[in-house]
């Protein structure tokens, strides 16, 4: 960063815009393996905090990559940079009084520990999408597994990269296992408890 580049600073600020919409802002950031209903769940979440009247966005890993992130691929530098970009954007999203639901692998601890050390605390929410790599793996939507279990695909997380579980996240999930409703609703359930939403 050069030191000729200032920071501006808003006139209408945060909490101006909070106040405005009636809401926090704060990011919900679901992790968890390639097919663990990340995305599914999101999405769902989303739906719900919308009907309510909140402004929200998701930032999806298959989609950004299409774009913001097309130039980066599954090498754990190139995650780190998308998990970096994605960190510094949803920060951006807070600042304009968003909900930003991001639904990325993010395989690595340190990299969402660095996006958590970049917003205030109690900002970043973290979900464990917690379903048993056997699981996603079964399901194979993408048909991503069978060809990284060929050898087509190199470095995917859980089969020839690694996942790393959060070890102290906001809120565990059981995508595996539960219902999609009833995963949504613990998820709601515990923005209600911890005032980031009204009940
Ligand atoms: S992350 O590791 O950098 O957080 P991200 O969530 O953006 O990953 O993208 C994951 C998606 O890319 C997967 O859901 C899958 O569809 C696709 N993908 C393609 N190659 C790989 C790979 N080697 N490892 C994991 N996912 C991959």
């Amino acid at each position: 960063m050069t030191s000729d580049i200032h920071w501006h600073h808003s006139r209408v600020t945060r909490s101006m815009r909070e106040r405005r919409n009636g809401h926090r802002s704060f990011i919900l950031w679901f992790t968890g393996l390639s097919g663990a209903g990340k995305s599914t769940l999101a999405h769902r979440v989303e739906e719900i905090l919308f009907e309510r009247g909140c402004r929200t966005y998701v930032f999806d890993g298959d989609n950004v990559r299409h774009g913001l992130c097309a130039d980066l691929g599954f090498s754990a530098a190139d995650r780190s940079e998308n998990i970096r970009r994605i960190g510094e954007m949803s920060k951006l999203f807070i600042d304009a009084g968003v909900i930003a639901l991001t639904a990325f692998i993010s395989p690595f601890r340190r990299d969402r520990q660095q996006v958590r050390a970049l917003v205030e605390p109690g900002d970043f929410v973290e979900v464990f999408c917690d379903a048993p790599l056997e699981v996603c793996e079964e399901r194979d939507v993408k048909g991503l597994y069978q060809k990284a279990r060929q050898g087509v695909i190199p470095e995917f997380t859980g089969i020839s990269s690694p996942y790393e579980a959060p070890i102290a996240p906001e809120i565990t999930v059981h995508t595996g296992r539960d219902s999609l409703e009833h995963c949504a609703h613990q998820v709601i359930t515990f923005l209600e408890q911890h005032r980031k939403i009204q009940s």
